[in-house]
C-alpha cells in the first residue's frame, strides 16, 4: 500500500490515506479485503465505481469491431477499470501511469488479453491439444503461457473457452476441446489451473476467464453469432459441465456469450448470470460480457437503446462491460433516476477490486510489467522444448496402410509439396496473440532438419490455399516424379477457423483436392499432412491416400514435431476429440447420441438413417492409431451387481502387441440401458493415457461410482436409476469391449 500511497498525487494521498487507517481500524469483515474494499467504497464517487465497471481494448491489437480513439481519456478520467489488448511490460507499464498517477484515487487497472494457446511461445490450437488427452502437458502449456504473458504485464487471460461444440462448420471449434462433457471437462479445469498457478497474486500467473457463457457452441447451422436453442436438459447435461468445472478449478472470471438461448441473450440472461452462476454454483468471482454484447442486445431485439441494454445487463448479473461503453454511458443516470439499485453497482465494483487487491496491484500497480522478467522468460529454449513436446502429442495418425509411415531418415529424395508445406504464417494458427509468425517452423523446415545429410528435400507449394489457380501443378507434378515419396500438407489457412469463421463446406479449400488427385496418380507413396482448424470432410482422401496425418495448428515449433513423428523419432498417439463426419448432411454428428425409438436397421426402410450417406463418422470420437498395434482382452468386473454406495472396478488387458513402444490413451464409456429419460449410447466416464514396450501387457483399472451413473432425471433431479448398464473400454469410442452390470 505504501508504494502506491507515494506515488499518487495529493488528492489521492488523502483518500488513500484515509483508507489505510480506516483499514487499521475496523475488524476484518467477512472475506478477505473486504475492509480495505469498503473504505474504498465509500471514497468513490458513482462514476468511479461505473468506471470500475469498465473495460476497452487499447489500440495495440484489434479483437473486435470497434476501437475506442480516446481510450487513454477515458482512464485519465476514472471511466475505465481494465484494459484489453495491451501488452508488454513497457507499454503495460505506461498505461498504469496513466492510471495510478493521473486518477483521482490512482486505482490500478486490470490488463486482459486473449492468451488462448500460448503468450509469444505458442502452442498447439486447443482442439489439437485436446487431441493429447495429455492433461499434465495441457496444464503445463497454460503454465507457461501464465509465466510469459504475467512478465509483459498482463493479469488476465480471456481463457480457457469451455464451449462444447459438435458443429465443426462453426470456426470457433478449435478454440475448444471438441464434443465431449468428460474430456472437456477435465481440459477445462487443466487449463485454469495451468494459468492461474499456486495462486492468483503469484507473479507468474494469470487469472482465467470461463468463456463463453454459454452454449456458445451449439450457434444454429454452425454459423458464429447465431441463435442458441436447447432443452434445460440438454444444456445442463452437455454444456454447462466444462464451465463449471472450470470454476470449480477456481476460475476467477467469466465472460458472458454473444448468443442468445431460449429467446434471451447470454449478456441479459439472468438464469445463467445469477440462477446458476451465483446461486447453484456460488461462483463468487466477476463476470465480463463479450466484446460490446450489451449493446448487441439493440440488434437482437431485446433493448431498445443503451439504457436498456445497460440495465438489462447489470441486473442479469453483469459485472464488467466489454467495450460497449454502455454502462459508462447510462449506469450513473439510471441510479440517480432510481431505475438501477446503486447496491447492483456496488457489488460489481466490489468484485473487481477484490481481483485487483488480490492481484496485489494496490501494494504495486506495477509487479507484473517487469521488462527484466520480460526479457528472461518469453520464448526461452525450455518453453520451446514444451511446445514441440505437446504439439508431437497432438498429432493424430488416421491411417497408415502398409506401415508407410515412419519414413525413413535415409530415404534418397523426399518430396514436400502443399500450400500448407512452408507457410510459415499458417503454422501458429488463429487466435495466437502476442506470437510471432515469423519465429513459426514450418514443415519443410523441420523435414530438412530431420533428415539425413544424403536426404535430398525437394520442394514445391502446388497451389494456394484458396483460390482456384492451378499454374502450380506443374511444377509440384514434375518434383513429385522425381522422388522416393511424398509428404503432402494441404487444409486450412489459419483464418479458416476461429472467430467468424465459420464454413458451409468441410472439403479442402480451393484446387487442394484436385492437386491430391493429380499427385495420388503418379503412384508414388504419399504422406499426407492434414493442417486444420475443424474436421474435413476428406473421404475420397481416406480411401485413396495410404497415410494419413491430422496435425491442426501445432504452433511455434509445428514443423519440428510433425517431423519427429514422420521419422518415428515420436510413435504418435492423439486421440480425435471430435467426430469427423463423411458429409455435412451428417452434422451434428457425435459419439454420444441417443438411439431413438428406429435405431439403423439397413434392411428396414423405416429407421433413421439417410437415404444417400451412411449413419457412420469417417473417424470415430476417441479415433487415432499408432505405429504399434494395441489389443484389448475382455473386460472383467468386480461384482455384476452394485449398489449406489458400492464402487465397481472394471478392468481390461491392455497389450501392446506390435514392434515400437507407444503410447495409448485406454478410453472407458458407460451406458444406461433403461432410464426415466433417454440416455446416450455410450458416455466417456474415464481414460487413461499409458505407455507400453513392445510386448508388454497392463491391466488398465477404471472405478465406477454412483457420480458416474448419475444423470437429470425425469424430475431434473440429479442422481442414478437401478437398471442394467454396459460398459465399454477401447481405444476409441467405435471399437471397444463390452461387459454389464446392474444397479441394484
Ligand atoms: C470476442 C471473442 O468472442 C472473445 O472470445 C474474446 O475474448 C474477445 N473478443 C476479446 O478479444
Amino acid at each position: 500500500m505504501n508504494n502506491l500511497v507515494c506515488k499518487l498525487n495529493s488528492v489521492s494521498v488523502v483518500a488513500i490515506t484515509l483508507f489505510v487507517i480506516s483499514c487499521q481500524q475496523s475488524p476484518r469483515a467477512s472475506g478477505p479485503f473486504e475492509n480495505q474494499i469498503d473504505s474504498l467504497l465509500a471514497l468513490m464517487t458513482l462514476e468511479e465505481k461505473v468506471g470500475q465497471l469498465t473495460l476497452f481494448t487499447s489500440d495495440n491489437d484489434v479483437t473486435g469491431p470497434t476501437i475506442r480513439e480516446n481510450y487513454k481519456d477515458d482512464i485519465k478520467a476514472g471511466r475505465v477499470g481494465a484494459i484489453f489488448n495491451a501488452f508488454g511490460a513497457a507499454y503495460t507499464r505506461k498505461l498504469q501511469e496513466i492510471a495510478v498517477k493521473e486518477t483521482r484515487l490512482g486505482i490500478p487497472l486490470l490488463f486482459g488479453y486473449d492468451v488462448i494457446h500460448g503468450h509469444r511461445t505458442i502452442f498447439p490450437m486447443p482442439l489439437a491439444e485436446a487431441s493429447s488427452w495429455d492433461l499434465e502437458s495441457i496444464e503445463k502449456s497454460a503454465r507457461i503461457a501464465a509465466d510469459e504473458a504475467s512478465a509483459e504485464g498482463l493479469h488476465w487471460t480471456f481463457a480457457p473457452m469451455c464451449d462444447i461444440s459438435r458443429d465443426p462448420r462453426w470456426g470457433r471449434i478449435v478454440e475448444g476441446a471438441g464434443e465431449d462433457v468428460y474430456l472437456g471437462s477435465k481440459i477445462a479445469a487443466a487449463r485454469v489451473k495451468g494459468f492461474q498457478g499456486n495462486g492468483v497474486g503469484e507473479l507468474n500467473s494469470v487469472i482465467a476467464c470461463v468463456k463463453h457463457f454459454a452454449a456458445y457452441g451449439a450457434a444454429q447451422a454452425g454459423r458464429d453469432y447465431h441463435t442458441t436453442d436447447m432443452s434445460d436438459r440438454v444444456l445442463r447435461e452437455v454444456y454447462l459441465p466444462p464451465y463449471k468445472a472450470a470454476i470449480d478449478a477456481g476460475a476467477e472470471t467469466v465472460m458472458t456469450s454473444f448468443n442468445e438461448i431460449d429467446g434471451v441473450p447470454a449478456t441479459g440472461n439472468k438464469y445463467l448470470m445469477t440462477d446458476i452462476l451465483r446461486k447453484e454454483w456460488n461462483f463468487d468471482g466477476f463476470v465480463v460480457t463479450d466484446y460490446t454484447s450489451i449493446m448487441e442486445m439493440i440488434a437482437h431485439g431485446v433493448a431498445e437503446d443503451s439504457s436498456a441494454a445497460a440495465a438489462l445487463a447489470i441486473e442479469a448479473g453483469i459485472d464488467m462491460d466489454m467495450q460497449a461503453g454502455f454502462f459508462n454511458d447510462a449506469l450513473v443516470n439510471l441510479v440517480k433516476a432510481g431505475k438501477v439499485k446503486e447496491d447492483l453497482i456496488n457489488e460489481a465494483a466490489r468484485r473487481i477490486l477484490k481481483t485487483k487487491f488480490e492481484l496485489g496491484l494496490f501494494d504495486d500497480p506495477y509487479r507484473y510489467s517487469n521488462p527484466e522478467r520480460e526479457k528472461e522468460t518469453v520464448m526461452k529454449a525450455e518453453y520451446l522444448e514444451a511446445s514441440r513436446d505437446v504439439a508431437r502429442k497432438s498429432i493424430v495418425l488416421l491411417k497408415n496402410d502398409k506401415q508407410l509411415l515412419p519414413l525413413s531418415k535415409t530415404i534418397k529424395r523426399l518430396a514436400v509439396i502443399g500450400p500448407l508445406a512452408n507457410a510459415r504464417k499458417e503454422m501458429i494458427g488463429s487466435w495466437s496473440g502476442a506470437g510471432d509468425w515469423k519465429k513459426a517452423i514450418t514443415l519443410l523446415e523441420g523435414i530438412k532438419a530431420g533428415v539425413s545429410p544424403e536426404t535430398q528435400v525437394l520442394y514445391a507449394k502446388g497451389c494456394n490455399i484458396d483460390d482456384d489457380s492451378t499454374m502450380y501443378f506443374k511444377e509440384a507434378i514434375q518434383i513429385a516424379k522425381q522422388a522416393d515419396a511424398i509428404l503432402l500438407a494441404v487444409g486450412e489457412g489459419a483464418w479458416m477457423s476461429g472467430e467468424a469463421a465459420s464454413r458451409a463446406s468441410l472439403d479442402l479449400p480451393g484446387v487442394q483436392q484436385q492437386l491430391v488427385e493429380e499427385i495420388q496418380k503418379i503412384g508414388k507413396p504419399v504422406v499426407l499432412v492434414l493442417m486444420n482448424g475443424r474436421p474435413l470432410t476428406i473421404n475420397w482422401i481416406d480411401k485413396t491416400i495410404p497415410a494419413i496425418l491430422e496435425t491442426w495448428f501445432l504452433g511455434t515449433q509445428a514443423g519440428h514435431a510433425i517431423t519427429d513423428v514422420i521419422f518415428g523419432n515420436h510413435n504418435p498417439s492423439g486421440k480425435l476429440p471430435v467426430t469427423f463426419p463423411r458429409s455435412v448432411g451428417q452434422i451434428p454428428i457425435f459419439y454420444s447420441m441417443k438411439n431413438t425409438g428406429r435405431p439403423l436397421d439397413l434392411k428396414n426402410k423405416y429407421t433413421s438413417k439417410y437415404l444417400d450417406e451412411s449413419n457412420d463418422p469417417l473417424y470415430p470420437f476417441g479415433f487415432g492409431l499408432s505405429y504399434t498395434t494395441f489389443e484389448y482382452g475382455d473386460i472383467s468386473l468386480s461384482g455384476k451387481e452394485i449398489t449406489a454406495k458400492d464402487k465397481l472396478v472394471v478392468s481390461c488387458k491392455v497389450t501392446n502387441t506390435g514392434k515400437h513402444a507407444g503410447d495409448e490413451v485406454v478410453q472407458l464409456y458407460v451406458r444406461d440401458k433403461v432410464g426415466s429419460v433417454t440416455r446416450p449410447v455410450m458416455e466417456l466416464k474415464g481414460f487413461q493415457k499409458l505407455s507400453f514396450q513392445p510386448g508388454e501387457s497392463k491391466n488398465v483399472e477404471f472405478t465406477i461410482t454412483d457420480a458416474d451413473l448419475s444423470f437429470y432425471r425425469k424430475d431434473m433431479s440429479i442422481g442414478s436409476e437401478p437398471g442394467l448398464f454396459e460398459v465399454f473400454i477401447g481405444g476409441n469410442s467405435r471399437d471397444v469391449k463390452k461387459a454389464e452390470f446392474e444397479l441394484k
